[in-house]
């Protein structure tokens, strides 16, 4: 009975449905769903794309694309065959298995969404690597997840140290003039066959490997599996509300876990129309493409928001996005006022969700019709199991602050840190419970209230940003003899990324200097992980250990009291 509500994708939701299943709802009753529930084979490009081929919806529009220069579409059976070709190629020429661990490092394209899935019809672990990395980023995620094969465009090849990566074997180029040591993606995927079979793989099998930042050490790599797809799927349903006719623009890079969890498998699972947009934003280029492609369901996040908002309301009104009729924001807090101004102009509320990198897919949703209490995150996704609890996992009572956690076993929850165990373990507090890093409280009726985050982890503009990171970076620049980094409070970006530096002998302090840092940041790092302000210090405050106590540069910051400074170093 409950499976009913599952069974088809389309337009059988409605609220009634959703708190019926709400109370005794069971995972393993959503999975059927799927028949590899049945038979055991899965494989989530398969589901994405062929399924739907076989099910008669070959001509169905799958991806609307557009960027400065094209603007295409692409059936869900060009999906499938252009997927295969781009499996073909990879298999013969780059002698990708399943299991290897290929990255795709280039701006969105058409065919990055080939190469992606492709990729995954091999069953290997994609690897996706937003294109504004730098050499020390990108070396540090291909060394540790040990891989073989690098998909990329010619102006990013500079920045692969292809010498200091003795596990990478073939760097496919996916434009024109290739050089020969280089495998030609368009050469190869031109001839090549549109038939592939799909390897089969288990639901613990590898799927996707996002790199992301804790407030200490190097990036990790958070390996989610195939069993994911279960929830994927549903919150598609269920939150992004996806409909048969739906077009559907997700507005985040597959480079973070956004523009891949909703920006390719939640909707191809649920057969919509996917939009995806290349290019750098801009108010007029955004709001064109919900005009264009009669946008129906829009999943952004805080800061484009206030960017937009910024860009005034005279400007939206020029456009017609009367198609428009969900929109959903995740990344940051949804401030009161963007949720104002969305109701202002789009006549529509703009949904917050809650989740993480490691959690795979929504957690915490305000699903259509739902009840929604402005500037609360909403209420856990049916099937997830949230509260608050203290530090050793007690949980705490009704408007209690305390850590944001959620009992393990949630299919998109991730399966491990790669090749760090012991970091994957410390999510966790007896209980089964796993820790977010984010503080919140629970009120009486269920609802989820965001505080900050419990470490020093920056999210700014939505990115998420360890300043151990930024810290190393900076420390390798000539003048600085030590830095320390914090989250800035920021009207429009939520944050920003301010260091306190102090120099080394013989350096002066000069706006010359700042500037250099900043730009060997972004040149060394990454452009989002560049400091917007840098202020000299002499000295850093310090534990007798030596660590920068960011909380008191945080303290200094916002003027507030420095707290507990016994183990500063004097
Ligand atoms: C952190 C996770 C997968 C979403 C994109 C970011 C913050 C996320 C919200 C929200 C307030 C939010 C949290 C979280 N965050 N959504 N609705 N309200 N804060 O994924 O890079 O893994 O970052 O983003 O602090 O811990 P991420």
């Amino acid at each position: 009975m409950k499976t009913e509500i599952f069974k088809a994708t389309a337009g059988n939701h409605n609220l009634k449905d959703y708190e019926k299943t709400y109370e005794n709802f069971d995972w393993k009753e959503i999975e059927k769903y799927f028949s590899w529930s049945e038979t055991g084979k899965v494989n989530m490009a398969y589901e994405c794309i062929d399924k739907h081929v076989e099910d008669g919806y070959g001509d169905k529009v799958a991806l609307l694309y557009k960027d400065a220069s094209r603007n295409e579409s692409y059936t869900f059976k060009e999906m499938m065959e252009n997927s295969n070709k781009a499996a073909n190629v990879l298999v013969k020429e780059a002698g990708v298995k399943k299991g290897d661990r290929v990255f795709i490092f280039m701006p969105r394209s058409p065919e990055l969404y080939f190469a992606l899935l492709g990729t995954l019809k091999i069953g290997a672990i994609v690897g996706p690597l937003f294109e504004a990395f730098m050499e020390k980023a990108v070396k540090d995620r291909l060394e540790n997840s040990e891989a073989s094969v690098i998909i990329t465009t010619n102006s990013l090849l500079g920045r692969i140290p292809q010498s200091e990566l003795p596990h990478l074997q073939h760097i496919v180029v996916i434009d024109d003039n290739v050089e020969d040591k280089y495998i030609d993606f368009k050469n190869h995927f031109k001839d090549a066959s549109t038939e592939f079979d799909v390897e089969w793989l288990t639901r613990d099998d590898g799927l996707i490997l996002h790199y992301t930042s804790g407030s200490t050490g190097q990036p990790k790599g958070v390996l989610h599996v195939q069993n994911a797809m279960i929830q994927h799927y549903i919150s598609g349903h269920y939150v992004l509300d996806l409909k048969e006719d739906d077009v559907y623009w997700c507005t985040a890079d597959p480079g973070w876990v956004t523009g891949t969890s909703y920006g390719i498998f939640a909707p191809w699972l649920n057969r919509a129309t996917n939009v995806i947009a290349g290019g750098r934003f801009s108010p007029e280029g955004w709001y064109g493409i919900l005009e264009q492609f009669k946008v129906t369901v829009w999943y952004s996040a805080p800061t484009a928001f206030r960017m937009l908002m910024g860009a005034g309301d005279e400007l939206v009104e020029k456009y017609d996005l009367s198609h428009l009729r969900h929109i959903l924001s995740v990344g940051e807090p949804l401030n009161p006022e963007v949720v104002k101004w969305g109701d202002k102009v789009f006549n529509l509320r703009i949904h917050d969700t809650w989740w993480m990198t490691e959690t795979g897919a929504h957690m915490i949703v305000n699903i259509p019709d739902m009840d929604i209490k402005s500037g609360s995150m909403g209420k856990p996704l049916p099937g997830v199991q949230a509260a608050i609890v203290d530090d050793l996992g007690n949980e705490l009572p009704p408007n209690r602050m305390g850590n944001l956690a959620m009992k393990a076993g949630w299919p998109s929850m991730m399966k491990t840190i790669w090749n760090n165990e012991p970091k994957y373990q410390s999510y966790f507090l007896p209980g089964d419970w796993y820790i977010s890093g984010d503080s919140a409280y629970m009120d009486e009726d269920g609802y989820f209230w965001f505080q900050g985050r419990v470490d020093d982890v920056i999210m700014t503009a939505g990115e998420r940003v360890g300043p151990f990171e930024v810290e190393s970076k900076l420390v390798e620049h000539p003048a600085v003899q030590e830095a320390g980094v914090i989250g800035k409070p920021d009207p429009v970006r939520g944050e920003i990324i301010k260091a306190f530096i102090a120099l080394r002998d013989g350096y002066k302090e000069s706006d010359e200097l700042k500037e250099e840092i900043r730009v060997f940041v972004k040149e060394g790092l990454a452009a989002h992980a560049a400091p917007r302000e840098i202020e000299f210090k002499d000295k850093l405050p310090k534990t007798r250990s030596g660590k920068i106590m960011r909380r008191v540069l945080k303290a200094w910051e916002l003027d507030l009291p420095t707290g507990d400074l016994s183990t500063m170093e004097d």
